[in-house]
């Protein structure tokens, strides 16, 4: 590469981070939203959204405009179709709570924090998480679960299962897919209590009620109820270091029947922890106390904890999901005693 393709490419590098603000204000500042509903002129949005700074907002639409984000006809904006396709409320899809979530994951986590964390290994206090901003959490994960939750429901063989543990079931989303695809199983979302508030809420009056039960508590808690015919853990191991996981997988494998199965969801990584992007950087700046896990690694804490017949399912064959929608490792119980060491 010549001097000035490597200085374009630390450019481009740049570009990243002013980006995902510009988006982020825009999101926040609910200009997408408000350009659904018809064009309009700067001044019609700025004092639509009571916006005081109106140059540094004329700034930002220039932005959005560059990104390809929001349309300019000489006389009014409107949003582009990458926007409308992607943020439009009232749409079965609607991601705006997902890129918010996300952004705002990567913006709470300084740099000055993160270099702290590496060169001294101070881990910043964790701030206090309010209802609301749970509540963006959980949004930010049906965005995402639904994306795929129809072919998971597909992919996972759940025929001669009578009960799922759903570990960290999050918004509720795949839970709701293994009832409608299962009207027989039994599930049991497991989580702590705030995510267990909303997807109390998600799932009230479905005609698949009776499918479901609630149970509050930690996946790093000894008993998990069961035992299950199947446990399914979607975007979990991420949060946890290997050693917790470790114990997480024993208890899953103490929790099933001698014929049960687990499924394990989650950004896995290349054996040198190089791809994809999205996992490497995810584990670097929001996943600080756990990490994307690779395949290898975490087949063999499955192997550890005394699962075998390990099976990595690709999700994304036919190149049709973004990655954030991940991949599925699948165990059986098997014959094998479980081994502590990691
Ligand atoms: C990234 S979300 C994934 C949610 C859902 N499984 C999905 O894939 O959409 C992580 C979930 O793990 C839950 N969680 C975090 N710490 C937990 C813990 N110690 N015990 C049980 N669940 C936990 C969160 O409440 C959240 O629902």
């Amino acid at each position: 590469m010549s001097k000035m393709d490597s200085f374009k490419y630390m450019e481009d590098i740049l570009l990243g981070p002013m980006r995902s603000r510009a988006l982020l204000l825009a999101i926040k500042l609910q200009i997408f939203e408000l350009l659904q509903e018809c064009p309009l002129t700067t001044q019609e949005i700025s004092h639509r959204l009571k916006v005081k700074n109106t140059s540094m907002f004329a700034k930002l639409m220039h932005v959005l405009q560059c990104m390809n984000l929001i349309c300019f006809d000489g006389k009014t904006y409107c949003n582009s179709e990458i926007t409308h396709a992607i943020f439009s409320s009232g749409q079965e899809n609607n991601f705006a709570a997902f890129f918010c979530f996300l952004a705002e994951e990567i913006e709470s986590r300084s740099t000055a924090d993160l270099f702290f964390q590496i060169k001294e290994n101070q881990t910043p206090e964790t701030p206090e998480v309010s209802f609301a901003e749970w509540q963006l959490y959980m949004q930010a994960m049906d965005d995402v679960a639904m994306l795929s939750a129809e072919v998971i429901a597909q992919t996972i063989d759940l025929k001669n299962m009578k009960t799922l543990c759903d570990m960290g079931s999050g918004p509720g989303t795949y839970a709701f897919a293994f009832a409608r695809t299962n009207p027989k199983l039994q599930i049991t979302l497991f989580d702590v209590e705030p995510s267990l508030i909303i997807a109390k809420q998600n799932l009230a009056d479905n005609k698949f009620s009776d499918q479901f039960q609630f149970v509050e508590g930690s996946v790093l808690d000894e008993d998990w109820g069961g035992p299950y015919d199947a446990i399914f853990l979607s975007h979990v191991i991420h949060l946890f270091r290997p050693t917790e996981v470790l114990h997480i997988l024993q208890t899953a494998r103490r929790s099933l029947t001698s014929q049960g199965k687990l499924w394990i969801r989650d950004l896995f990584l290349n054996t040198e922890k190089t791809f994809p992007e999205l996992g490497v950087l995810l584990s670097l700046c929001v996943w600080t106390e756990g990490g994307a896990y690779s395949k290898n690694l975490a087949t063999y804490l499955l192997g550890q904890a005394g699962f075998d017949c390990v099976r990595y399912i690709k999700l994304d064959a036919a190149g049709q999901f973004p990655k954030v929608v991940g991949n599925l490792l699948e165990a059986s119980t098997g014959h094998k005693k479980s081994t502590s060491q990691v």
